[in-house]
Order: structure tokens, then C-alpha cells, then sequence
């Protein structure tokens, strides 16, 4: 068996648009994550070296406070940047959804645009709150206009459902990418978007692939942490535990986990965005930056072929831990649950 490390392929997001298959998440760079902080000199020494090895693609957002500005600087560190990929996110706070028009969108745009010293940004994933405010139609059909006048080169959305999903695309909004939650703890976007998305060309950007990091070697046979705050995600992906059935549960999702990585001769993490990458309709998995060197999780995911017989150990475990249920972040989205009571929706004003 191979189990060398290898550099990254590349896969194609839309016509003449490539992407790497594991993108950079850079919301653990954002002054308000709670993640250990890495210094900006060694993330520019690691990002070269991935740059390298063909990690071309970054995610980011406009309410990731600091950290298009941060990849701006990494950019113009670098002799040519073209090939570079950043994602952003257009989020417009939730007290302002009603307020949102032409002028407001092309400010945000054109906000991250500065942010990150470009003149076009790659992709564009659009957030809409709450669905009970009217306009994320409009909203969507701005962002495409400023796509065919060449600030936004492509568009997304981010967390909307297949419902709104379905609207957006219907009312002529090209849409070439869905970023989402989807791990092995949850499966929500098997119920319906993934198939779509499929069908239709629009790849999947999956986060929350590692769950935090409870999706780790580190995780395995501990007793569950008392402290659950130690960061934004891990908070929020201790919550998606308690839909599953805790931290027992998720011990025995480990385990079979633990027996492939085993067989396959790779740490756990690297088996468990694997298992992402596997399902139909997934482009990518996006990946928290860590306080540590990951190269190696991330050269072994390339460096071998999988198949099947891989995960069905794990597959009859899943079968018995459902996980949260629904549409993707519905849970999120019901008043007065525990997912959105720990959602910060007014980050642009504070
Ligand atoms: N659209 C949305 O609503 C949304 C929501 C959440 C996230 N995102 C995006 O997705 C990205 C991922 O964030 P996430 O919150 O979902 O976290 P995640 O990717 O599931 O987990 C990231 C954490 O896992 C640990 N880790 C990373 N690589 C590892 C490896 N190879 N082996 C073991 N542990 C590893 C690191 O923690 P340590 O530092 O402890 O090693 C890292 O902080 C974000 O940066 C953001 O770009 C988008």
C-alpha cells in the first residue's frame, strides 16, 4: 500500500475554473474564533509550502473579522497570486436584512474586494439569516449582475436550503457552488441538496468535515471535555454531537473510523474528510486551519485509491447514529434552539 504523501489534484468548480479539493478555512483566523492564534510570518511559511503542493484555494468572509485583509497580505507577499483561488462570503447582518439594496450590497462587495487587494474575487457564497425577511431572491440576483460585470467571477450560497436553493437558481441566478455542513456526525445535505446539486453541476464546499477537531486522533478514547468553549466551532459542532446521541456516539464512530485510518495507514482526521470527499456531489472540504502543521493528514488523502469496502464497518454504525435530521441549517435556523442561540448574526455592526 502507498502511503506516501502527495500533492493535491485539482478539481474543476465551473468551465476553465479550477479549485483544490481541500480548501483553507480561515474563520480560525478571525479575531473573534477562540482558536490558538498562529502567527502571521508561519502561516505565510506554511501557505507557501502548500501553495506548492497544490492546496491552491482559501475560504474566507466578509464577517471573519480581519482575515480577508490578512489574506490580502499573504497575497501580495507572493510573486504571482493568479493562481491563487479565494472564496469570500457576502453575510448581510440579521438587523439589516431588511435594509438591504443595491448601494449596501455593492459597498460589502467592493469592501472585500479592498480587503483583498483584487480586482475580481473568485466566488462569491451568499447567507441569508432568515428566510422570513423577504429579498434574498433580489439579493441574489444583484450579486449575479455585479458577477456579469466582473467583480464576482463566480457565485455561491452558503447554508440555504434546497427549497431557496431551487428559487434562486429558477429566478436565473447562475450558481456554481453550495458550501455546507456535512461530516460522517451530519448528514443533512443527503436529504435531497446533494442529489441536486449533483444533477444540476453545482459542487458541494462541505465544512465542519472534522467537526472542530473531535474528528481526530485527539478525541478518541478521552473522556468528553468539560470545557466545551474552547472555540467558536467547537461549540458549535458539540451541539451537532448532541444530536447524534454524545460523546459516546461518537466514540463509536471513531473506532471504525480509528480501523480504516489504521488499514490505510493514515491519521483519522485524514479518513474522516475522505469519507467527505467519497460522496456524490461533493467538490470539496473545507478545512480549518489548525495551531499545527497538517501536512500530513492532507498529503495522505491523495496518495492512495478507496473504495467502498473501506467504509462499510463504519456505514452500519452511521446507520444506527442518524444525526441531526432535516433540511441543512434548519436546526440553525429554529427560533429559541440551542444552534441558533450561539449564532452571531450582527457581526458588521458589532
Ligand atoms: N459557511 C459557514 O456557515 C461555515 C461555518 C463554519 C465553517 N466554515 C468554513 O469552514 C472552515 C472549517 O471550519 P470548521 O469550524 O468547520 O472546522 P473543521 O474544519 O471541522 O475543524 C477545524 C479544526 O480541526 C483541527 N484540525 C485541522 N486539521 C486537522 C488535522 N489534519 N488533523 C486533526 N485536526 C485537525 C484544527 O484544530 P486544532 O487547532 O485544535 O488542531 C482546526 O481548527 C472554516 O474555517 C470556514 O472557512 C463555514
Amino acid at each position: 500500500m502507498n502511503t506516501r504523501r502527495s500533492t493535491c489534484p485539482s478539481v474543476e468548480l465551473a468551465p476553465g475554473y479550477s479549485i483544490s479539493p481541500l480548501i483553507t478555512g480561515c474563520w480560525q483566523l478571525a479575531a473573534d474564533h477562540g482558536a490558538a492564534s498562529v502567527e502571521f510570518e508561519l502561516l505565510v511559511e506554511r501557505w507557501r509550502r502548500a501553495l506548492a503542493a497544490g492546496y491552491t484555494t482559501f475560504d474566507c468572509a466578509d464577517i471573519y473579522t480581519g482575515v480577508e485583509e490578512l489574506l490580502g497580505r499573504f497575497l501580495r507577499r507572493l510573486d504571482d497570486s493568479s493562481a491563487v483561488r479565494i472564496h469570500t462570503k457576502y453575510v448581510p447582518d440579521l438587523g439589516n436584512l431588511a435594509r438591504v439594496d443595491r448601494p449596501a450590497i455593492v459597498r460589502a462587495i467592493d469592501q472585500s474586494l479592498a480587503g483583498l487587494g483584487r480586482e475580481q474575487l473568485d466566488l462569491v457564497q451568499f447567507h441569508w439569516w432568515d428566510y422570513a425577511v423577504p429579498g434574498y431572491v433580489e439579493t441574489a440576483l444583484v450579486l449575479d449582475e455585479l458577477r456579469q460585470a466582473g467583480k464576482i467571477r463566480y457565485l455561491g450560497l452558503t447554508n440555504f436550503d434546497l427549497e431557496r436553493l431551487r428559487e434562486i437558481v429558477a429566478a436565473g441566478v447562475e450558481v456554481v457552488a453550495v458550501q455546507v455542513q456535512y461530516s460522517v456526525l451530519d448528514r443533512r445535505p443527503e436529504n435531497g441538496l446533494a442529489e441536486w446539486c449533483r444533477q444540476h453541476g453545482i459542487g458541494l464546499l462541505c465544512y465542519g468535515t472534522l467537526a472542530g477537531g473531535f474528528l481526530s486522533d485527539a478525541y478518541r478514547g478521552v473522556p468528553e471535555p468539560p470545557e466545551r468553549a474552547a472555540n467558536r466551532s467547537l461549540v458549535k459542532y458539540a451541539l451537532i454531537l448532541d444530536e447524534l446521541g454524545g460523546w459516546s456516539a461518537l466514540q463509536e464512530i471513531l473506532d471504525p473510523l480509528a480501523a480504516i485510518a489504521g488499514r490505510r495507514g493514515v491519521p483519522l482526521a485524514t479518513a474522516a474528510i475522505r469519507w467527505v470527499l467519497e460522496r456524490p456531489g461533493v467538490a470539496a472540504a473545507v478545512v480549518g486551519v489548525s495551531r499545527r502543521e497538517r501536512s500530513d493528514t492532507f498529503g495522505r488523502l491523495w496518495s492512495q485509491a478507496w473504495s467502498e469496502q473501506d467504509w462499510s464497518e463504519l456505514d452500519a454504525v452511521l446507520a444506527r447514529y442518524p444525526g441531526p435530521t432535516g433540511a441543512v441549517y434548519g436546526l440553525e435556523r429554529e427560533p429559541a434552539g440551542p444552534h441558533l442561540a450561539i449564532l452571531r448574526m450582527n457581526l458588521k455592526e458589532g
